[in-house]
């Protein structure tokens, strides 16, 4: 069997980010040797372990003739009651090593119980509660920790390392191919501004993987800031990277931009005037936004013969990043601006 070879001081952060990343084969154990810890990985994972830097080789690995931590949870909290029992969320989302689980009616009375359940079962050293999503303009997330204290995340994806605190700042998991196609543009010699920059989902793989010339980086939120701030810096980009705190819409950024994301939905329509007044003539903006399924081309199309005036249009390739809500997908249009 495969097994990557991981060095055990950096096994708490990466094991999670492997098991996130579906490539530990989870029916045999993980084992120690030296001062290393040998990871059972699923058939085909080998390349991308590779990819991540560590390295592969072939041994043994027990098998794990151990329940699922679905049924483990379950029977660690069976003294709960059948309602509460059939309503603990049996999916969640690994961040680092923080799990995060979704808020389901009457936990409250037994969050201590079901944290530590979790927390040991998932091998986790916080579990927060995603009480209702993100909301508002800064898309502040509404996180009660009810095991541990620690909620600094840090997520090692694609040869990126992002940190944020989960409570103050949110993290979409699901636009993990979006990130990596970032990384895949060829960016080279270009100006780019992300106009909504978060803590660098996007402005860290294209800076990092894309050779762009420079990247100005615009968020608004104060704690998405310090960390885009402080990514920027551990992701060794500082010099091709400026992130800028305040407004996209009080942008000024010199020079007309070849590129520029609008990595946010549902209101992204209302700042097209704003990435049309940076945008040089045949530079292309990549629109986010959420629209029904059907119809989302001729929706996408729509946006911009009514927002673009004057200029000229042309539409590159349209990708559905993610399924958003009943019918509704996240979509991101390259968009040619003339
Ligand atoms: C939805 S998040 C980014 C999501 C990201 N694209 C992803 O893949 O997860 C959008 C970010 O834009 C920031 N933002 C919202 N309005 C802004 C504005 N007018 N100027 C600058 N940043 C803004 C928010 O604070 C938030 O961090």
């Amino acid at each position: 069997m495969d097994l990557a070879k991981i060095p055990s001081s950096e096994a708490a952060e990466t094991i999670p980010m492997l098991m996130e990343a579906g490539l530990v084969n989870r029916s045999a154990k993980i084992s120690k040797s030296g001062s290393w810890r040998l990871i059972p990985i699923i058939e085909d994972a080998a390349p991308k372990i590779r990819e991540l830097g560590y390295e592969v080789v072939e041994g043994e690995a027990h098998s794990r003739a151990r329940t699922p931590p679905q049924g483990r949870i379950k029977s660690a909290l069976s003294n709960l009651s059948d309602d509460v029992l059939s309503s603990l969320p049996m999916k969640w989302e690994y961040v680092g090593n923080i799990v995060i689980i979704k808020h389901f009616p009457g936990m409250e009375a037994h969050e201590k119980d079901i944290g530590e359940a979790y927390a040991r079962e998932l091998g986790a050293k916080t579990v927060c509660v995603d009480m209702s999503g993100v909301s508002g303009e800064l898309r502040i997330p509404d996180m009660k920790v009810i095991y541990g204290t620690e909620t600094e995340a840090v997520r090692r994806e694609n040869g990126i390392l992002y940190r944020f605190d989960v409570t103050k700042v949110m993290f979409s998991s699901g636009n993990i191919d979006e990130r990596e196609r970032m990384a895949k543009l060829d960016c080279t010699g270009e100006f780019v501004v992300d106009m909504f920059a978060g803590i660098g989902y996007f402005t860290l793989p294209l800076a990092k993987f894309a050779n762009p010339d420079r990247v100005i980086s615009i968020e608004k939120n104060l704690d998405s800031f310090e960390y885009l701030s402080s990514n920027v810096d551990e992701n060794g980009v500082a010099d091709i990277v400026t992130p800028v705190l305040g407004d996209n819409r009080n942008m000024h950024t010199g020079e007309l931009a070849d590129r520029v994301i609008m990595g946010y939905v549902q209101k992204t329509r209302e700042f097209i005037p704003y990435a049309l007044r940076i945008i040089k003539p045949g530079g292309v903006i990549h629109y986010h936004d959420t629209f029904y399924v059907k119809g989302h081309e001729e929706e996408i199309r729509k946006v911009f013969e009514e927002t673009l005036g004057d200029r000229k249009f042309e539409i590159l390739g349209i990708r559905e990043v993610k399924s958003f809500a009943p019918s509704v997908s996240h979509y991101v249009a390259d968009v040619r601006v003339f």
